[in-house]
């Protein structure tokens, strides 16, 4: 119920977003990419600050107020850009994994991305609040304190961290040096983490686009002009911190040590982080059946492999004796059943008559090739009274189904990228349909990540498999939705049908196809 409305509240946020700046630019649909383009900055800005910072109970802070108020041009302008990049990238993190949650992208294979994110979110939060330490103002200060109390809550530490803290003599210059090794290795550490965050992802989006990355960088360039970043008073740890402006992306568990205690927050966060650790075990179970490989019809073209967004597929040597090298091999553990491989494979054409359609490598039963094509030649049979729309669409963009009530023929599968274009080439050529209408995710938030991308680039000819010259363009309609753009979709699809209603066949069709379609017409008006 959670998710649903969130996920709700996303699609009528990028709807939003889409008509104010195109799919491209939508940063709804890049949070990762634009969570990677921060910490470049914070990791840029933060070498500038290293340079010019100096460890010690007063250097520290002194290092870091010259450097704001004698160099505000360009120290200062850093300093604000490493503050602003580095809470950007907690908004991206938070709202990035808010997202997965919606869509429920941490169910079957995606356990691993989404429990990965999990030590990503705990370094930036640690390398974030260590920076904070490291100014020793006021602010520091509380935040040190807080935190080594709350860490004694535990009391895991022989000798209490808080004791550190009681006394301006307590603190050396030391306790400087190890927050700064900290700050340092805590980030590239992040780094690492990021990296397996992404090893089941194919060629994951780690640079947001062009513009939007300009954008980003340009408001926090404003914004480090406008407002920026400064100190509070110095620390001094024989008084306690009055007035303090947090900030909130990273300091908002502060307050609630006072409000909740210590062991109140060690309790909610332990609580918080289990369930969403364990979110991908619990009901509704993720069932969908794997891809299979059909050896005997595998040519070892590894088309599959570089279609699938998931990196479930790899190339092994031939097994079976045929004449190829090397042969597809799916590894049912990664595989989270899209279909995209099917869609690539040069052997999934439906022309094939004399042997069963069985394709080298296809999902089970009732998405198999063979099943597909049976449905597409069963939804066809309407009457031919008015242009025949056939729609392919996809389990997760609008519920196409719904169009079936209006008399089109509708097919799905889980993913527009699981239909070879050869079934395009099919409907058209074989005169099941006057025209094809492909509907899928919204562009930009592909269920699958590449369904919208390759099935737009396999019918403009620029991806293997490719639409087949002789389709002709005018008879297809590519319309990418999610729920909540019914009225737009009936109106093009509509439309669409409208523009076919006299529109005779286009010359590229041959004359055996026109005897085709005569044939086809006349057999149903005997039926
Ligand atoms: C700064 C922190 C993070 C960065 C930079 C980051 C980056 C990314 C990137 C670049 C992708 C691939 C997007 C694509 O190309 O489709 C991704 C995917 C994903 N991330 Fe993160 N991530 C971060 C934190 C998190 C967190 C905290 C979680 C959740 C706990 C999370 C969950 C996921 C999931 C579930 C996917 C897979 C989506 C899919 O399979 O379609 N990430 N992340
Ligand atoms: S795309 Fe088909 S033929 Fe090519 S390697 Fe994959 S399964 Fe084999
Ligand atoms: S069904 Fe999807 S995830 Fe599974 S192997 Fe094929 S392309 Fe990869």
């Amino acid at each position: 119920m959670i998710a649903g409305g969130l996920k709700r509240l996303f699609l009528w946020l990028e709807a939003l977003l889409d008509k104010a700046f195109g799919s491209r630019w939508n940063p709804l649909y890049q949070l990762g990419a634009l969570g990677f383009f921060y910490y470049w900055i914070v990791a840029v800005s933060g070498i500038y600050l290293y340079i010019f910072f100096d460890t010690g109970t007063t250097e520290a802070y002194n290092s870091v107020e010259s450097l704001t108020r004698e160099q505000w041009y360009l120290g200062g302008v850093m300093r604000s850009l490493h503050r602003y990049a580095s809470d950007g990238m907690v908004l991206m993190m938070l709202v990035h994994m808010l997202r997965e949650f919606a869509y429920g992208r941490f169910r079957g294979p995606r356990w691993f991305t989404w429990t990965t994110g999990f030590p990503v979110l705990v370094l930036v939060f640690v390398a974030g609040i260590s920076g904070y330490w490291l100014v020793w103002d006021t602010l520091a200060q509380y935040i040190a304190v807080a935190t080594s109390e709350w860490l004694d809550w535990l009391g895991i530490f022989g000798t209490p961290i808080a004791r550190n803290f009681l006394t301006p003599l307590s603190l050396d210059d030391r306790f400087f040096t190890l927050m700064m090794f900290v700050h340092i290795v805590i980030p590239l550490l992040l780094l690492l983490v990021l990296w397996i965050h992404l090893l089941r992802v194919s060629r994951p989006q780690i640079n947001p686009s062009r513009g939007l990355a300009f954008g980003t960088f340009v408001m926090l360039l404003v914004l480090s002009l406008v407002q920026p970043a400064v100190s509070h008073d110095p620390a001094n740890l024989a008084s306690i911190p009055q007035r303090l402006e947090l900030d909130w992306y990273y300091l908002s568990a502060y307050p609630l040590m006072d409000l909740l205690s210590y062991g109140g927050v060690w309790a909610l966060a332990a609580t918080v982080t289990c369930v969403l650790v364990l979110l991908p075990w619990l009901p509704p179970r993720f069932r969908a059946m794997p891809a299979e490989v059909h050896l005997a019809a595998c040519n070892g073209c590894a088309r599959c492999v570089s279609d699938c967004p998931y990196e479930a597929i790899l190339m092994r040597p031939r097994s079976d004796g045929l004449p190829f090298d090397s042969e597809a091999v799916v590894d049912p553990d990664l595989c989270l059943a899209c279909g995209i491989c099917a869609g690539a494979c040069p052997t999934a054409t439906p022309f094939r008559r004399k042997s069963d359609l069985i394709a080298g490598i296809e999902l089970p039963d009732d998405f198999s090739m063979a099943s597909l094509r049976a449905r597409i030649e069963t939804a066809c049979q309407g009457d031919g009274d008015r242009p025949r729309i056939a729609v392919f669409g996809c389990n997760h963009g609008i519920a196409a189904t719904r169009l079936s009530q209006r008399g089109y023929a509708v097919v799905t599968q889980p993913c527009i990228a699981g239909f070879p274009p050869s079934f395009i080439d099919f409907v058209l050529s074989r005169d099941l349909a006057d025209g094809v209408v492909i509907t899928g995710c919204r562009a930009g938030n592909c269920e699958h990540r590449f369904g919208v991308d390759w099935t737009e680039a396999r019918i403009a000819g620029l991806r293997d498999p490719y639409l087949r010259k002789r389709v002709p363009r005018d008879r297809i309609l590519l319309h990418w939705a999610a729920a909540g753009d019914e009225a737009a979709f009936v109106t093009a699809i509509d439309r669409f049908a409208e523009s076919l209603s006299d529109r005779p066949l286009t010359p590229s069709s041959t004359a055996h196809e026109k005897e085709a379609r005569g044939q086809t017409r006349r057999e149903k008006s005997h039926a």
